[in-house]
């Protein structure tokens, strides 16, 4: 989804926003744009990414200190420099950036074409510069009136930075679903879609809620209710540091979060296990809340949804409470059979995707306790669920994730052993057992680093060319075959199924012809040998399997190149063999010279339907 930011104070604004813009272009990158104030509003756009604005504003002269931009991905109009933001109202007296989506612009514009507008753009955004405007000349009660007459009459999601002909020293903001920070120090105030954008300036951030406006001055910023009334806001102190949102000399972000998922394991855990005691109180989840839980429900989108489907073989096992698991997107409008003594869990890293948070106010609305398991502090479905477990991954910048997926394993490892605990389904023993081998992962995840690189960079090499790949296994095997899957898929572009190993012969086999890269995740003892059989017969069709297993697991018979990972316990196998097939991910697309961090069409916390 776009990414918005702001600024207003002593400073020549045009740099911060570049630099904001260029922090935020994770959330799209098909155009972008900025309007700088100066004596009048002054508007720069480009298609495509934030590169192409710089150089278009290479030998301007922009000493303005106020001023707002804009990095868009594309819902509603193609990418084109006339559907780029900053948008207008007709005589310039609006201008803003929008990031969301305006579900009834259509019937705004037939109102609106009534009272003599016109539109310039295909975008929904434009609609929002002009009922501004609308509201603000027909009442005549200024900025905060006219945004506030918006936010009840438009239907859908927005966080609006708007700047006014009339007001020049001043930046108003309101929104609605999706996400916003606002910012302050000496030199201004700043507002962003997301902390990264403005961390280089300052951690002192004000959360701004939903259907709340605020007007940014050069020296402070005022909240505003729905009412018009001025509210109070508590500044807050982020505890990332800028260097977390670098790249700090790695090629990319990606292969740079790859490599901080050691540390970053090992601050999730310790922020949960203190003296070998799994501690939740600062969540407020306590043994006797856990023990009354009958049933689970996870929902999530995408890899987040991954960690759900391993969570659920772990969850079930360890505890022996039924657990469901859903696609948000599906959840949000199925009507789900819920029950009071359920638990619902939503995984989010970015705490703001759009069906996650729809899906999170579903279970609220039918009474359903709500767990967030969240890696931004502050973000919208932190702020709503009932429960909150932060995963400590810090800024994950790349479009795919790798190390907040990481550390969402190790929060469902540490839920799921608590809820054992609490249910008195593992005893001491088992508890401690568990408890050390979870504090063994970072180790062995960087065992992995350190060893196998040379050997996933080989089939990296020999593969990126390949039209299709699989990926396969049984259990948990198969939960992790789906994020290997859609790791390679969403920065290659190859595509690429992940398949449970037994279903293959029920069709899909028929795919396999000589060369077809198969990937077989082989780690469970209890199983291994039926993967083992699948893996014979898609051998037997011509398939170049390439397994990924401990040493102790023979897959000799059936494997043309093994990559060879640590030994665990079953239940935390996925955490380790997730990592040879990022890495393998990463490696193929790097070798189809494809921009990894800003895979096309995606991007970073998917705030719209
Ligand atoms: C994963 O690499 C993708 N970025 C995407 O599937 C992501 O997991 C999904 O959009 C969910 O995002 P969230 O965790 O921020 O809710």
């Amino acid at each position: 989804m776009c990414g918005i930011v702001g600024y207003n104070g002593k400073n020549k604004a045009i740099d911060i926003l570049l630099e904001g813009l260029s922090n935020l272009e994770y959330r799209g990158y098909d155009s972008a744009g900025v309007a700088i104030r100066d004596k009048n509003i002054k508007i720069y756009k480009a298609k495509g990414k934030i590169i192409n604005l710089k150089e278009k504003l290479e030998n301007k002269k922009l000493n303005g200190t106020c001023g707002i931009g804009h990095t868009r991905w594309a819902t509603h109009g193609e990418p084109s420099e006339n559907n780029a933001h900053p948008h207008i109202s007709n005589d310039g007296n609006v201008t803003l950036v929008h990031n969301g989506i305006i579900e009834n612009y259509q019937e705004l514009i037939q109102k609106l074409t009534k009272h003599d507008y016109k539109f310039y753009s295909d975008t929904d955004t434009e609609v929002l510069a002009n009922i501004i405007d609308y509201y603000y000349k027909k009442y005549k009660m200024g900025p905060i009136d006219a945004i506030n007459r918006t936010m009840v009459r438009v239907r859908g999601s927005y966080a609006i930075a708007v700047m006014f002909k009339e007001y020049p020293d001043e930046i108003w903001v309101a929104r609605k679903d999706s996400p916003m920070i606002i910012g302050k120090n000496d030199d201004g105030t700043y507002l962003a879609s997301d902390v990264p954008a403005i961390l280089k300036y300052t951690n002192n951030v004000y959360y701004i809620d939903n259907l709340e406006a605020a007007c940014l001055k050069k020296d402070k910023v005022i909240f505003y209710d729905l009412n018009g009334d001025v509210i109070e806001k508590e500044i807050k102190k982020v505890k990332w540091d800028i260097a977390a949102a670098e790249k700090s000399g790695y090629e990319h972000f990606m292969i740079k979060e790859i490599y901080e998922q050691p540390e970053v394991i090992s601050k999730t855990i310790n922020s949960y296990v203190k003296n070998d005691i799994i501690n939740f109180k600062e969540c407020g989840l306590n043994k006797r809340i856990l023990k009354d839980i009958e049933s689970i429900y996870i929902v999530a989108c995408g890899s987040a949804y991954h960690v759900g489907v391993c969570s659920q073989y772990v969850i079930e096992e360890l505890s022996k409470t039924p657990v469901r698991v859903d696609i948000a997107s599906e959840f949000r409008y199925r009507k789900p059979l819920l029950n009071k003594k359920e638990l619902v869990i939503i995984i989010s890293q970015s705490g703001e995707t759009a069906d996650s948070l729809a899906a999170l106010r579903e279970a609220k609305k039918m009474g359903v306790k709500t767990l967030a398991i969240v890696n931004v502090v502050g973000s919208s479905i932190a702020r709503e669920a009932d429960y909150v477990l932060y995963t400590l991954a810090g800024p994950e910048i790349a479009v795919a994730t790798t190390k907040a997926f990481s550390t969402q394993l190790i929060a469902m490892y540490l839920f799921a052993i608590e809820l054992a605990s609490a249910k008195r389904r593992i005893d001491k023993k088992e508890y401690s057992r568990l408890l050390n081998e979870i504090k063994l992962i970072p180790g062995k995840v960087q065992t992995i680093l350190d060893k196998e690189i040379k050997r996933i960079q080989k089939v990296a090499s020999e593969f990126y060319s390949v039209p299709d790949a699989f990926y396969i296994g049984r259990g948990l095997d198969y939960a992790i075959s789906l994020e290997g899957s859609l790791k390679l898929k969403e920065i290659s572009y190859i595509h690429s199924e992940a398949y449970a190993a037994g279903e293959l012969k029920h069709g899909t086999i028929s795919l396999i012809e000589n060369n077809t890269l198969v990937l077989g995740i082989v780690t469970d003892e209890e199983i291994y040998e039926k993967t083992i059989s699948n893996l014979t017969e898609v051998k037997s069709r011509g398939g170049y399997i390439v397994t990924v297993a401990p040493k102790k697991i023979d897959v000799s018979k059936v494997s043309n190149y093994k990559i060879t990972i640590p030994e665990t316990i079953k239940y935390f196998y996925p955490s380790i063999s997730v990592i040879p097939l990022q890495l393998l991910g990463y490696y193929i697309a790097v070798s189809k010279g494809l921009d990894v961090d800003k895979p096309r069409n995606l991007a970073k916390s998917v705030t719209v339907e």
